[in-house]
């Protein structure tokens, strides 16, 4: 399939971490600005540690290479870096995560983080063609106590973001855990998403959906394994982002031909394509596409449904989803 076809097809991002959008030759440049040694010799040798075994394999990666993001600057940096592709790669419209623990951890103030990605937020549309909100995710490892902090000290920037997710490390870490925070989430009048299934098992979307009010379920892939639960996302049609580079490279599944994309398509469930971390996941969402085309055999039509349903799975208002279709 002609490459500037999949480009040109509209599509909205969901599941983007503004993190892990940060390429191994701009991390350096980052870095040698900013004083910042990284472990890696190099943005070659970065490069070559971008090979996982797992969800914590990537991980650890990705938290070392945030060091480098020290400055409003640098923030509204990668995420102009990130739209400037993303746009090239047909996106109209991006909900960006971004992950305030893994920078105020650093000393980094989250005012530093949020002003620096709103910069390249308020302005991606007179940019880059494309309109974007910011999603605040807990890092899931680090507890309900932490979490809560967080939100907390995002309350003076309320007006910058439309929402809140969880991430970071699944297995361990159900969703119940954080359901006072989601509540004062919902409270504040944040929308709330959450990562679920991806190496954690069915049970974990439940608690997302019922004890979180996850109005979108990251990943959820593993959603497959109960028939209960397939019914359900099918009936009240939950969105779900899936990301077929980083569910290869993160050994969620073996390969894209072995990606269970097209059934969960044919199961009647609203999924779309994403990213996660493109710089890390070998690709941008329009890459996704490809990769899903080439290697997979998805047809026009199946990735004009994928783009289509991403617009109905995002936070826009119906009108303006409908400019979108
Ligand atoms: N899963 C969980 N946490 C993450 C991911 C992911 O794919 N990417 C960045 N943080
Ligand atoms: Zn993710």
């Amino acid at each position: 399939m002609d490459r500037a076809f999949i480009d040109a097809i509209p599509k909205a991002e969901l599941h983007l971490h503004i993190e892990g959008t940060i390429e191994p030759d701009h991390a350096f440049r980052m870095a040698d600005r900013n004083g910042v040694e990284l472990p890696w010799a190099g943005a070659r040798e970065l490069a070559e540690a971008y090979a996982f075994d797992d969800l914590q394999s990537f991980l650890d990666v990705y938290y070392a290479v945030t060091a480098v993001l020290q400055t409003r600057d640098d923030f509204t940096e990668i995420a102009e870096s990130y739209f400037a592709r993303a746009a090239r790669q047909g996106v109209r419209h991006a909900e960006i995560f971004f992950d305030p623990q893994s920078h105020t951890s650093r000393g980094v103030d989250i005012a530093v983080a949020i002003e620096g990605l709103w910069a390249a937020v308020s302005a991606s549309s007179e940019r880059h063609g494309l309109t974007s909100s910011l999603i605040l995710c807990f890092l899931r490892d680090r507890g309900a106590a932490e979490a809560s902090t967080i939100l907390e000290s995002a309350v003076p920037f309320l007006d910058l973001l439309s929402g809140v997710g969880l991430d970071s490390a699944e297995v361990g870490h159900p969703p119940a855990e954080f359901e006072g925070v989601f509540a004062r989430a919902a409270e504040l009048g944040l929308r709330r998403v959450a990562h679920a299934g991806e190496e954690g098992p069915p049970e974990y979307v439940w608690q997302a959906l019922d004890a979180l009010g996850a109005e979108r379920i990251d990943h959820g892939v593993r959603s497959l394994e109960d028939p209960r639960l397939l019914e359900r996302l099918v009936r009240e049609q939950v969105p779900l982002t899936v990301c077929p580079f980083s569910n290869v490279r993160l050994k969620v599944v073996s390969d894209l031909v072995e990606h269970p994309i097209e059934r969960m398509l044919h199961a009647g469930l609203l999924v779309s394509i994403n990213s996660d971390d493109p710089a890390y996941f070998g690709g941008y969402v329009g890459d996704n596409f490809a990769g899903l085309a080439q290697e997979a055999g998805l047809d026009a039509g199946a990735l004009r449904v994928l783009a289509e349903n991403s617009f109905h799975s995002s936070f826009l208002d119906e009108d303006t989803r409908a400019r979108h279709l």
